[in-house]
């Protein structure tokens, strides 16, 4: 069944030989793009739905969320409002509901908040763990993440759990944790952040990271979110495909991911909620470094699942284009996330259209809090392998 999308006012397509297509339409055909290109000349389809004269933009990809938890700490955040700072000691309370909170509950939480994210145009996620911090906990957290995205995270090595020894900890993450992750698993992370008490230093996170690589995971890192740090050094020396945060950078940061293949990945929602300085993405994109924006949608540092949020934040506070915002939050999360069958709109790719009610894209920075965005049901939200 082949279905042909018409009356596109915009068509952002993210292909550097395609680029903005106006008076377009998209041929979709078993959930792929077939033919982009002006409307005067698509091929006839079985089936037409038009879209009265809207964007049409790559759905969202959201290549940084920690979904899988239980509990509240709206309170943490009013606190943090009040002028407390934030430092990661606040993951312990997540940890402590996580655990006590049934599969059922837990399996409804995640089911509500990646239906949030599509029902804001986001249609490929990545899902960490990372509030269990024990074997079974992460395990099942991410048994749990793998029933809704194939973009699974570990993230064992997010805190040391309270009254746990540090490197009994690291050992038990690199050794037995990993061991039972990394069959629900694509990817490893740590949260290398010195500048915390309860996150991991340089040694720490190579460890974790190495003996993740051994078990097949690709690398990402949690980096220079508080201070400066060796994050993003850590990440470019081992070939991580992303390193998220980069609020500190120094020169030499800027310089090594720029002559690496490491994407930056931005989370100003972070900032915003935080009330933090922004990073610094002119430098960044200056530099020809490939940037990414996501949500980082978790309950401490930001409570948000709304990719267009993130990128009005990048425009107004970072100095980003409404175009390099959303580049970023299409094409650079796909890159992130070393994916290239979403994140552009073209043939062969898959068929995950965003439509705006708005005539462009410049509308997503400039009507920011409005709800403009929504994937179009033309393919299955982004599903664990072979499920689709
Ligand atoms: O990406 N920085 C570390 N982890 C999360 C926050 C987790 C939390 O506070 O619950 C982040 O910001
Ligand atoms: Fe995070």
């Amino acid at each position: 069944m082949s279905v042909v999308v018409t009356g596109i006012a915009e068509l952002v397509t993210q292909d550097p030989w395609v680029g903005v297509v106006r008076d377009a339409a998209v041929v979709v055909e078993d959930g792929l793009v077939r033919w982009v290109g002006p409307a005067a000349g698509a091929p006839a389809a079985d089936r037409s739905v038009d879209v009265g004269g809207r964007a049409v933009v790559p759905g969202f990809v959201d290549s940084h969320a920690h979904l899988v938890f239980a509990g509240d700490r709206s309170a943490e955040f009013a606190a943090r409002m009040a002028g407390e700072r934030y430092d990661g000691g606040g993951i312990a309370t997540t940890v402590a509901a996580t655990r006590a909170a049934p599969d059922a509950e837990l399996r409804a939480l995640l089911a509500a908040r990646v239906a949030e994210m599509r029902a804001q145009g986001t249609t490929t996620v990545e899902v960490k763990s990372g509030y269990g911090l024990t074997v079974a906990d992460e395990a099942r957290a991410l048994r749990l993440a793998a029933e809704v995205t194939p973009e699974t995270t570990f993230l064992g090595a997010h805190v040391v759990p309270a009254g746990a020894d540090r490197d009994a900890y690291v050992a038990l993450v690199a050794g037995e944790m990993l061991a039972a992750c990394a069959p629900h698993a694509r990817w490893v992370d740590v949260f290398c952040e010195p500048a915390s008490p309860h996150a991991f230093d340089a040694d720490e996170a190579r460890a974790v990271l190495l003996a993740g690589r051994a078990a097949g995971l690709g690398l990402r890192v949690h980096g220079n979110q508080l201070g400066p740090g060796p994050g993003v050094a850590l990440a470019v020396e081992l070939g991580a495909a992303s390193v998220d945060h980069c609020t500190h950078l120094t020169a030499a940061d800027v310089d090594a991911l720029a002559g690496s293949g490491t994407v930056a990945t931005l989370l100003p929602g972070v900032e915003f909620s935080t009330r933090s300085p922004y990073p610094d993405a002119r430098r960044l994109l200056d530099a020809g470094v490939t940037v990414a924006l996501a949500t980082d949608c978790n309950p401490g540092t930001c409570f948000s699942s709304s990719m267009p949020l993130m990128i009005a934040l990048a425009v107004r506070e970072m100095r980003m284009t409404p175009a390099e915002a959303l580049r970023a939050a299409t094409a650079g999360g796909a890159a992130a996330l070393r994916r290239d069958d979403v994140g552009v709109i073209a043939p062969g790719r898959r068929a995950d259209l965003t439509v705006l009610d708005a005539p462009s894209h410049l509308h997503l920075a400039y009507r920011p809090g409005v709800p403009l965005a929504r994937a179009l049901a033309l393919a299955p939200m982004d599903g664990p392998p072979g499920r689709d």
